[in-house]
């Protein structure tokens, strides 16, 4: 077999939490990825160089969420230095798995370039001990829907099980992204507005959220798949971070979104769709709401995608 010297991979956005399913449900997004070149090198250690998006994203490999991965990935199979290039394409902070779209990369371009084989369990756990970088802590919902691709669901205590699903046909996913001032650490400080004890009704309301939306997409119903798009404990703690939020909500609900909720940390606001939703309405609701709360927004039109793979 010849012996790679570098690979290209590329890692999809992400949208985690789908309403109920904090920290274990996400799925990846179409069209929307960073791409990481990783090329074998003769001295030990790791460069990295940031191009694409002007991010401030440190070159610091301890410091990078790409650089972490890959110093672990380095630490546990006791490989020879790495030059890595990393093009975003996923702007930070929005709650789109930034981080985790160039994680995902770099376990997957390492794994191709030093023929690691990986189990999938494997890839999980190094993609997610790059979230550090920018949660603080290494959630692995992000880093699972950016591996994967589909409607991914993993269970976010022991990082062992991991099940994709395919989408439904037709299924659009619309996301509004307000133009916030960007906070640093976001996911981290929303994570501290999540409260430590929740009430059993709530707790039971999410369960069966939760199980409605893996009943969704396993019987590829789009209609419970919005139904199922709500959450009784994260959302109401999270909400004030996000202009207009519930008004939002409701009147994108009344326009024929089948669902709507927080992406991941926010402050992006995704709905899902189906051939009947007017599209262009979808559009203006969200561009009307965050501007009624003084906020300009872009809105991003994708489908769910497929996960991070070596394209060279
Ligand atoms: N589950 C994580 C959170 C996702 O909501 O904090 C962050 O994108």
């Amino acid at each position: 077999m010849k012996k790679i010297k570098d690979v290209t991979a590329i890692g999809p956005a992400s949208s985690a939490n789908l309403g109920s399913g904090f920290d274990c449900f996400a799925i990846a997004l179409d069209n929307l990825y960073d791409t990481v070149k990783i090329t074998k090198s003769e001295n030990p250690g790791i460069t990295i160089k940031n191009l694409g998006l002007k991010t401030g994203i440190p070159n610091d490999p301890k410091k990078h969420t790409g650089g972490i991965v890959a110093i672990n990935i380095i630490k546990e199979f006791n490989l020879q230095g790495i030059n890595m290039i990393v093009k975003k394409g996923v702007t930070p902070g929005k709650g789109l798995g930034s981080s985790a779209a160039t994680a995902a990369a770099v376990t997957v371009g390492m794994n191709k370039l030093f023929s690691l084989k990986l189990t999938d369990e494997e890839k999980l756990k190094f993609a997610a001990s790059g979230e550090v970088a920018s949660a603080g802590i290494s959630h692995a919902d992000n880093v699972a829907g950016s591996l994967f691709g589909g409607f991914v669901v993993i269970n976010s205590s022991t990082c062992e099980d991991i099940v994709s699903f395919s989408p439904p046909k037709n299924l659009h996913v619309c996301i509004g992204i307000p133009k916030v001032k960007s906070v640093a650490k976001k996911t981290g400080k929303a994570r501290k507005l999540i409260p430590s004890k929740v009430k059993f009704t709530d707790s039971v309301s999410n369960v069966s959220y939760a199980a409605m939306m893996v009943a969704g997409f396993s019987t590829g119903n789009k209609r419970l798949i919005g139904k199922s798009m709500n959450d009784n404990i994260v959302e109401p703690a999270r909400f004030s971070t996000i202009p207009n939020y519930y008004k939002l909500k409701s009147e994108l609900l009344k326009i024929g979104a089948l669902g709507v909720t927080i992406s991941g940390a926010g402050p992006s606001v995704i709905s899902f769709l189906d051939a009947k939703t007017s599209i262009p309405k979808i559009k203006q609701c969200f561009k009307k709401q965050f501007k009624s709360a003084g906020y300009d927004s872009s809105v991003i039109l994708t489908k769910i995608g497929k996960g991070a793979h070596v394209i060279n």
